[in-house]
């Protein structure tokens, strides 16, 4: 299959651009589009069949659900059994916006999208191209992350061209995505509400609204011996091909040891990475010394990671140390892509 590649020029002509390729959504074909998170990979919620070739693109097995995105509030009711209070209160909020509820689900949503579960995950994205294309599209799109399986999420078009080519029907290239990191996903199927996978909108801001919100135990730790409760997360996300090791600890002795050890790597015949702050960025000696933004700035580090985990894929680099970040508010999920793509491999020095 030749994949058409829309660039959007924010002219008029978008318009019709952006119809045609809700018309291939509706007619069960496959679209990828920039939401303000991450780019997805589209297709009808509502058919069986476009669940499976979203599958069958990413490679990615089809017991981990898919997100329906919608674009007006009233369509939850279509698609959930019910809608709880909290629901409500959670989207008057942060709705449009990187935020993902768990709900009950409805008989219009087919199992194929749900992975076999009772439960819907319902999105309603900020973005203007993507709200379109959900309008265009019928009003109910299925997408998870835009890259093949085990891959880093796409955060421009260019990404989501190496892992989708050839394997799906359209990609709209509407520039880089703002936020850099998937939806926060909080289920409502559970009393207290529980946070299942970190974002943008944190924990705090929550339970603002709704008082006591719990977390999946899994999210910064590794040996909770549980499963995460969001089938996605248990697989090995977001994996560099290089192994990365995260590392922690107070400034200079992070520099140190991440100066040693690349240096040893270096002799035994790697090319070897670092992951940087602003601030440090300029004490490594390694191959390819990343910088992902200043310390204080989570916005801007969040956004680069992934664009910065691919590159090293790019420049073959084989071993990676990162500088670990502060994991409190959007900081936690930075840590928790981070960890992930580790597997979890941390050098705590204090
Ligand atoms: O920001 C985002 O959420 C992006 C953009 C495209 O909207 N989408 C995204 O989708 O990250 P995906 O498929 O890569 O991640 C969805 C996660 C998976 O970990 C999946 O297991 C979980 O959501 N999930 C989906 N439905 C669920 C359900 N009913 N119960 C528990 N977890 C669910
Ligand atoms: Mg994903």
């Amino acid at each position: 299959m030749e994949t058409r590649i829309i660039k959007l020029e924010q002219e008029e002509s978008d318009e019709d651009l952006l119809q045609e390729a809700g018309s291939v959504i509706r007619c069960g074909g496959l679209v990828a589009f920039p939401t303000e998170t991450v780019y997805g990979l589209g297709g009808d919620a509502l058919n069986k069949n476009s669940a499976r070739k979203i599958y069958e693109a990413k490679g990615r097995p089809s017991d981990n659900p898919l997100i329906v995105h919608i674009c007006r509030f009233k369509d939850i009711y279509e698609i959930t059994e019910r809608v709880p209070k909290e629901a409500v209160k959670i989207a008057d909020a942060f709705w449009p916006g990187p935020l993902t509820m768990i709900l009950p689900k409805s008989d219009r949503v087919p199992y194929e999208t749900t992975g076999g579960l009772g439960t819907v995950a319902v999105r309603m994205p900020s973005h203007p191209v993507a709200q379109k294309l959900i309008a265009y599209g019928g009003g109910y799109v299925a997408a998870p992350s835009a890259n093949a399986s085990g891959r880093p999420s796409p955060t421009v078009a260019r990404h989501v061209i190496e892992d989708m080519r050839d394997k799906i029907d359209v990609i709209v290239d509407g520039g880089e995505v703002g936020i850099g990191l998937e939806s926060t996903i909080i289920d409502l199927t559970v009393s207290p509400p529980q946070i299942l996978r970190p974002g943008y909108i944190t924990r705090k801001m929550l339970s603002g609204i709704l008082g006591s919100v719990e977390e999946d135990i899994t999210i910064l730790k590794a040996d909770s011996g549980q499963a995460p409760k969001a089938p996605g997360m248990k697989y090995r996300h977001y994996a560099p091909k290089g192994e990365l090791t995260v590392v922690q600890g107070d400034a200079k002795e992070v520099t140190a040891y991440i100066n040693a050890h690349a240096k040893d790597a270096m002799a035994a015949g790697n090319r070897v990475g670092v992951i940087a702050t602003e601030e440090l960025s300029g004490e490594y000696c390694a191959d390819v010394v990343k910088c992902v933004g200043r310390r204080d700035d989570e916005d801007m580090i969040a956004r680069h990671l992934y664009t910065v985990l691919r590159e090293f894929d790019e420049e073959g680099v084989t071993m990676i140390y990162s500088e670990s970040f502060d994991a409190k508010d959007f900081g936690q999920a930075i840590m928790n892509r981070l960890l992930k793509a580790a597997g979890h491999k941390v050098i705590k020095l204090d």
